[in-house]
This record gives C-alpha cells, sequence and structure tokens, in this order.
C-alpha cells in the first residue's frame, strides 16, 4: 500500500499489487471504469495485439463528503485515473482522448509518475485540419491546465504507473467520437532508440501542425497554481480559483505552459 495523501490531498492509498486504490473514511468513491483493450483498438497504432487486457482505471466522481455542497455549488467533479505502465504494442500506454463540448478545459495534476500530455485543436471548419499540437511532458507534482478547444489524450512512458488527478466542470459529457473516428490522436507515440519517445503522425488528419514541446508552467500567477501543491484541497481554500473550468472564456492560457 502506498499512501498518496500528500500528492493529492485526500486520504488514498494505492494498492501496488491489485493497482487499484483504497479510500479513507469520509470520501466518496465508486467501482472504477475499467478501460479494456477490445473498447481501445479504434484508436491504436497496433491493432492485432492482445495485451494488455485493461489499461487504466477511472475512478470519477472522488470528493470528501463533507464538501458534496461545495462540489456541487461549484458544479465541478475530481476524477483519480491510474493508467498502467504497459507497452501497446509499438505505442506508449495512452488514454483513449476526448474533446469538451463547447470550450470547456480541464485542470490535471501528476499525483504520481510521469506523463505525456498531447493536446490537439482542429480547425473550427474542419476537424481533419490539425491547427495546433502541443506536447506536454509532467511529472509528479506538476498540472497541466487544457485550454479551451484542445482534445487531449495521456501518456504513459512508463516505467511507473501513472496516477493524475483532474477537476472538471460537471455540466457536460466528454465527446470520443472524433478520436474514434481519426483511429487515435494526431500522432502516435512510440518507443524509439533515443532517449526522446518517436511521434508517428496519424494520416487520417489531411493537415498536421508541427508538434510544439512545453512543459508546465510551475506557477501559472492568473490562475493561481503552484507546482507541488495538490489541486483538491483548492475546493476548500479558494473555490475561486477554479472557476475556469465553467467560464473558460473569461481566462488567458497564454502563460499555462513554458
Ligand atoms: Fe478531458
Amino acid at each position: 500500500m502506498m499512501r498518496l495523501n500528500e500528492f493529492c490531498g485526500l486520504d488514498i492509498k494505492l494498492d501496488t499489487e491489485k493497482t487499484r486504490l483504497t479510500f479513507g473514511q469520509g470520501l466518496n468513491y465508486s467501482e472504477p471504469g475499467v478501460r479494456s483493450l477490445d473498447q481501445m483498438k479504434e484508436v491504436l497504432l497496433d491493432k492485432n495485439i492482445s495485451e494488455p487486457k485493461e489499461l487504466y482505471y477511472m475512478y470519477r466522481d472522488v470528493y470528501r463528503i463533507a464538501d458534496k455542497a461545495l462540489l456541487e455549488k461549484n458544479k465541478l467533479r475530481y476524477d483519480v485515473t491510474l493508467i498502467k505502465p504497459d507497452a501497446l504494442g509499438r505505442e506508449f500506454m495512452k488514454t483513449a482522448g476526448h474533446y469538451h463540448p463547447q470550450s470547456f478545459g480541464e485542470l490535471y495534476e501528476v499525483v504520481y509518475g510521469h506523463c505525456y500530455c498531447l493536446l490537439q485543436k482542429p480547425a473550427k471548419e474542419e476537424y481533419r485540419n490539425i491547427e495546433e499540437v502541443v506536447i506536454c511532458e509532467a511529472k509528479a507534482g506538476q498540472k497541466i491546465v487544457i485550454p479551451p478547444g484542445f482534445g487531449h489524450i495521456l501518456i504513459n512512458p512508463g516505467p511507473d504507473l501513472l496516477i493524475t488527478s483532474n477537476w472538471v466542470s460537471s455540466v457536460f459529457s466528454s465527446e470520443y467520437q472524433l478520436y474514434k473516428e481519426a483511429q487515435g490522436a494526431a500522432y502516435f507515440m512510440v518507443k524509439s532508440s533515443t532517449k526522446e519517445p518517436g511521434l508517428i503522425p496519424n494520416t487520417y488528419f489531411k493537415q498536421l501542425a508541427k508538434i510544439k514541446s512545453v512543459k508546465p508552467n510551475p506557477r501559472i500567477e492568473k490562475f493561481g497554481l503552484l507546482e507541488n501543491e495538490p489541486i483538491y484541497p483548492i475546493i476548500n481554500e479558494n473555490a475561486e480559483k477554479l472557476s475556469f473550468l465553467n467560464h473558460p472564456l473569461d481566462f488567458d492560457y497564454s502563460e499555462v505552459f513554458i
């Protein structure tokens, strides 16, 4: 068992053998949604693989029961995701990918491990033209703000399990269809012989922007977000800081990456 309290701000432990979370008293949680290989085949570069059978686990709507009214009032949801380190054929382990409707963004935190977040912004009139591609590499304690209009996947390059948490508006559902239609994100991240992972463009897209490599800004002044400060307690300390999640177009995102 590994305690995650100081990393995520909630009394949560990781059962390292079962790859599952256990929740302390006073926390609301439910069984995780399990993303299986069958559900993910469409978005993989290598569609003929047979292992691993399970890829990642989504614990949606985790909160301190005492905070229930606060989350409802602020129209927010907090989730925790465990992403296994196994390879998917040539590709690194990843999530299915989705867009948010309208302009909703998201706030991610890496709780444990190391990840790449691949963000892509399609042209308004043609979603097969990707105008911006951003790869953000992040490690435990760092935060990734998803700006309006960007679809996103998380990639676990391993060798450790990746645990992320996120705050997101509770008023919408994510849209997975465009990633399924495209059979993946703008690029597939694959193992390479160099230190840097390889990136294979997805031929579904007619136009693909060049990849911009970024890091999370450790101090996002306009959002009042600091590296190594867990994101759950923001709801208790200053929920206003999360208002960008329900009013995404009122904010300036130019500082979220460096
Ligand atoms: Fe999202």
